[in-house]
């Protein structure tokens, strides 16, 4: 690499302007978001403009052929994910790919495949684990603080947060909904503060009972018409390691809370609840209450971008390893069998 650190983008939609282009845009003079590529050209040249891009794509191809890029952030909808991250990690890219990691497993294998092949980074946007309270928990559990991580418990439920705009309802396009959608950052931040066990059984239910009825919500009017995805999704996951996680997550249900994220882990010295931070620990023969008074909001997106940036300068790996991503997809997809056949599958 010489000089700045040479960015592309591959989808200029929500997560694109919002998160991506401005965090690459405040980290300083290190990094240039150089080009910017969507499959509808006029989208790609307004976020162009609006962003000071100065070059737009139609095909993210020509943009990787022409662009001598260093870097790629993919915020396209979940089905495009895994071509683009290959494409772009042969073309000599590293990549911040939005998750979920792809639409299958196999697919997330083979990303991990190229990215181990290739030596590129293979970041995934599980922005939940910069969040202060979360890195917090981590340092604790990492010092042996909490003892053996033995249960979690891991919810996103809204109330009524079906999206609507975008892809989000469109199975083929996502690869289903709250579950892959928002219950994927929940089940990531469960997973890394356990360690990422190995599963050993995976039991899902999901259900589509309000989404296919006419209805606004807290992210606008949903079409009920195409809605083809589960709007709720609960399990239980098993690991190898003796270990148990509980899950759910909505993007509707008939609940009081318009937008409730619960994320425990219980040790067999110390727990924790994470959103909103509180700690307990056993000392002295004497279960303790732990509480910090001076928790930072943060920004979890400027962090994760800013941490994909550092690790590529310093030459390091990112503390979000793709194998994790294909590990989470694989639950996810084990969650979605289960489902579907009503028995728990045995990873
Ligand atoms: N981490 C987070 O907080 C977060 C939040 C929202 C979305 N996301 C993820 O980001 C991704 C995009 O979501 P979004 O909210 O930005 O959606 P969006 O619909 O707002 O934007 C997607 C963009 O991709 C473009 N696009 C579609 N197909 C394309 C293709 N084949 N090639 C190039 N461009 C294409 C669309 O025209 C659109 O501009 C999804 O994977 C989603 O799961 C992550």
């Amino acid at each position: 690499m010489n000089g700045k650190l040479r960015v592309g983008i591959i989808g200029a939609g929500g997560i694109a302007r919002s998160a991506h282009i401005p965090n690459y845009q405040n980290y300083g003079d290190g990094v240039e978001v150089v080009a910017v590529a969507n499959h509808n050209k006029d989208k790609a040249a307004d976020c162009a403009q609006e962003f000071s891009i100065p070059h737009a794509y139609e095909d993210y191809r020509d943009m990787l052929r022409e662009m001598e890029l260093d870097a790629v952030s993919i915020c396209t909808p979940n089905a495009f994910h895994a071509e683009q991250a290959i494409d772009s990690m042969q073309s000599g890219c590293h990549v911040l790919c939005e998750k979920p990691p792809a639409i299958s497993s196999c697919d997330a294998e083979r990303m991990e495949e190229i990215a181990n092949h290739t030596g590129k980074h293979l970041m995934y946007g599980f922005h939940f684990r910069f969040r202060p309270e979360v890195e917090t928990v981590k340092r604790f559990i990492d010092e042996g603080e909490m003892g053996e991580i033995y249960a979690a418990e891991a919810k996103w439920n809204r109330r009524r947060g079906i999206p609507g705009w975008g892809v989000f309802t469109n199975k083929e396009l996502q690869g289903g909904g709250t579950l892959i959608d928002n219950g994927i950052h929940m089940l990531d931040s469960a997973l890394y503060l356990m360690g990422y066990p190995e599963p050993k059984t995976v039991l899902g239910v999901t259900y589509d009972k309000i989404g296919k009825r006419p209805g606004v919500g807290l992210l606008g009017e949903w079409d009920h018409e195409n809605f083809s995805v589960e709007d709720m999704a609960r399990g239980m996951i098993t690991f190898q390691n003796g270990a148990s996680l509980l899950f759910e997550s909505s993007f509707a249900a008939n609940i009081a809370e318009k937008d409730d994220r619960v994320l425990k882990v219980m040790g067999d010295h110390g727990g924790a609840d994470v959103f909103p931070l509180n700690m307990y620990q056993e000392k002295h023969g004497t279960l303790l209450d732990l509480t910090a008074p001076y928790v930072d909001k943060g920004n979890a997106h400027k962090e994760m971008v800013h941490h994909f940036v550092d690790s590529i300068l310093a030459g390091k790996e990112t503390n979000v390893h793709a194998n994790q991503g294909t590990l989470v997809q694989r639950i996810i997809e084990a969650l979605y069998e289960s489902a579907s056949t009503g028995e728990a599958v045995e990873m």
